[in-house]
């Protein structure tokens, strides 16, 4: 029998729940996390995180809760209660008429500590620092309540809690803080087509993987990156011809909001 391969290991091509099962359920909501995780069975549940004006850190992609929510206005603006009033899910049966479920009416935006309540070491996380400019001490908040669950990175297999974002400033803090939490640099597709050996040599300083916009990943810049033994986890890959291309580039994991498709993809390629 094989030995079992660490998540952080290149040859373990990962699966990441991209704001939860969202191709299927409202994006950060329980419902889609325990989509991702419990019935698809990704390897890791995607959070972004965004800051209350009461200092509470909750999953939602946005800096304002217009697009996913039934309210309007930034969430450094309101309170963790004025947030728990909004419905989360309505927008999604509007919007995805073949996947609406009534069941997704008035769901609520949930907060990292509820998250972590629900799976705690049950499940691994890859969580994003948004607008960390937005939410100074984003941080040290996460790295506290990672803490307070037992989920720091000595308490936690490796791999189990990821801290991606777009910020080198973001990742360096955590870093700072915890200098054994793994750490993804995100790209978008402008500085992935600007990518330099000596960019990606910089990265490998403080990260142990990108994760580029896959629209902007080539065989050569898939190479440059996997050469300097960086993990590689291109966002958002959702049809099954590009995830294949991605596997045939050399990529170890992906985000995908359909945890299925790529299941099945990883398997048969
Ligand atoms: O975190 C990977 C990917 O999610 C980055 O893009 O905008 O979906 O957070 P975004
Ligand atoms: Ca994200």
């Amino acid at each position: 029998k094989k030995p079992a391969k660490g998540l952080l290991d290149p040859e373990r091509i990962v699966n990441v729940a991209h704001r939860g099962a969202s191709g299927y359920a409202p994006e950060h909501t329980m419902v889609a996390y325990e989509m991702g995780h419990k019935k698809l069975k990704a390897d890791y549940i995607e959070i972004d995180l965004q800051m209350t004006k009461d200092g509470h850190l909750i999953a939602m992609h946005d800096e304002t809760v217009d697009r996913t929510t039934n309210g309007t206005g930034a969430v450094k603006d309101k309170t963790l209660a004025q947030i728990k009033r909004l419905d989360a899910g309505s927008w999604f049966n509007q919007a995805y008429p073949a996947y609406a479920r009534a069941s997704y009416r008035g769901l609520q935006v949930p907060t990292l500590n509820e998250i972590f309540d629900r799976y705690g070491k049950q499940a691994n996380y890859y969580i994003e620092t948004k607008s960390p400019d937005v939410y100074p001490g984003m941080e040290k908040k996460l790295l506290d309540t990672l803490k307070r669950f037992g989920l720091s990175s000595d308490r936690v297999k490796p791999g189990q809690v990821m801290i991606q974002s777009f910020s080198q400033e973001s990742l360096l803090k955590v870093k700072r803080l915890d200098r054994n939490v793994p750490l993804v640099q995100l790209l978008e597709a402008g500085d992935v087509n600007a990518l330099t050996a000596r960019r990606v040599k910089d990265i490998k300083t403080y990260a142990v993987g990108v994760g580029p916009s896959f629209k902007a990943l080539t065989k050569t810049n898939t190479a440059l990156i996997r050469k300097n033994d960086l993990l590689l986890h291109p966002y958002t890959v959702n049809e099954k011809k590009d995830m294949h291309r991605m596997l045939d580039y050399g990529v170890t994991g992906v985000f995908t909001n359909f945890v299925d498709r790529f299941n099945e993809v990883r398997q048969q390629h």
